[in-house]
């Protein structure tokens, strides 16, 4: 197992990635906000798959949160973190201060128009862009090979494949799988927050989703199926902002399913924010 190295200045990061990369060592790099679980750990392994050295990275990023939201109450698990990443063999963990990432008159934000704007991005104001302003800072602080994500973030995934491109940063994103429980719930931090009864009432949206993708596979039509798919969610006791059928690439909303796409969903169970989605293939894709 390789020693975990704590890294906490952008400098340090910076010169511990070049001194591997002048060794001929391949880099990859895992942002996450901690509280870390399989999902994350997910993507650990297959940064360990693709890159000679991984690193991890641990911030909760003030910037993508809106006021009122669980900024301070976000789940901080450092010490069982850092033991998680060392048994993952993950090699070094950047986690920095706020004061590290967003220094007094910082002043820069990056807006990724279009992608962002629907979905998670129609409630939630500040989120993408805050994501993608640290994701960037990340990105040129580390300079890895490539740098790792999960669909279970899925817009998330394709704003920063936009970031990316559209900023001709030199580094490679690839796209992790979503991890779930053993019944079914997409693995998330904020999971922590459900109480029993609420933990058992989350299931019905990857029950919901289930259904509707089948249904959608199978040629029903969507507009009907997802009204059902809604009043489902909401009679189970959730809010929800959106259940959406949209382009798996572009994430352009579709009304009919020609191409491969994606059924997202987003809302709140009591205070905790859920989200989740699935693949839907065309029958002609199958
Ligand atoms: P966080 O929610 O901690 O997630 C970190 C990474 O783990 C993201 O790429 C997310 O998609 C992935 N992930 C979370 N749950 C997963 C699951 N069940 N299966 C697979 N992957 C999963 O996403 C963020 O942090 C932040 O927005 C961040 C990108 C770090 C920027 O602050």
């Amino acid at each position: 197992m390789p020693d975990l190295t704590i890294i906490q200045t952008g400098d340090a990061l910076r010169q511990t990635v070049r001194r591997w990369k002048r060794e001929g060592l391949t880099v990859g790099l895992v942002p996450t906000m901690g509280a870390l679980h399989a999902g994350h750990l997910s993507l650990i392994e297959l940064a360990r798959a693709h890159c000679d050295r991984v690193i991890a990275t641990i911030f909760v990023n003030p910037r993508q949160f809106s006021p009122g939201e669980d900024l301070d109450a976000y789940p901080r698990t450092m010490e069982r973190d850092t033991a998680l990443l060392r048994e993952a063999g993950c090699h070094a963990l950047f986690a920095p201060a706020v004061s590290e990432i967003y220094p007094d008159g910082f002043a820069t934000s990056i807006t990724v128009a279009g992608i962002s704007e629907g979905l998670c991005g129609a409630t939630r104001p500040n989120f993408f862009g805050g994501i993608a302003t640290v994701v960037a800072k990340l990105l040129i602080l580390a300079e890895p090979d490539k740098a790792f994500f999960g669909e279970k973030d899925y817009q998330q995934l394709l704003v920063i494949r936009r970031l990316v491109t559209d900023l001709a940063l030199p580094v490679e994103i690839i796209g992790g799988a979503l991890v779930r429980e053993a019944d079914g719930l997409a693995m998330s931090s904020r999971n922590a927050y459900l109480s029993g009864n609420e933990r058992q009432m989350a299931l019905t949206l990857y029950h919901t989703l289930k259904e509707v993708t089948a249904g959608l596979e199978a040629g029903a039509e969507p507009g009907r199926l997802i009204a059902m798919g809604l009043e489902r969610l909401v009679s189970a006791g959730f809010r929800m902002d959106y259940l959406e059928l949209r382009d798996a690439e572009t994430l352009e909303p579709i009304e009919r399913l020609e191409r491969p796409a994606r059924l997202l969903a987003g809302g709140y169970l009591g205070k905790t924010r859920l989200i989740d989605n699935m693949p839907v293939t065309p029958r002609s894709h199958g």
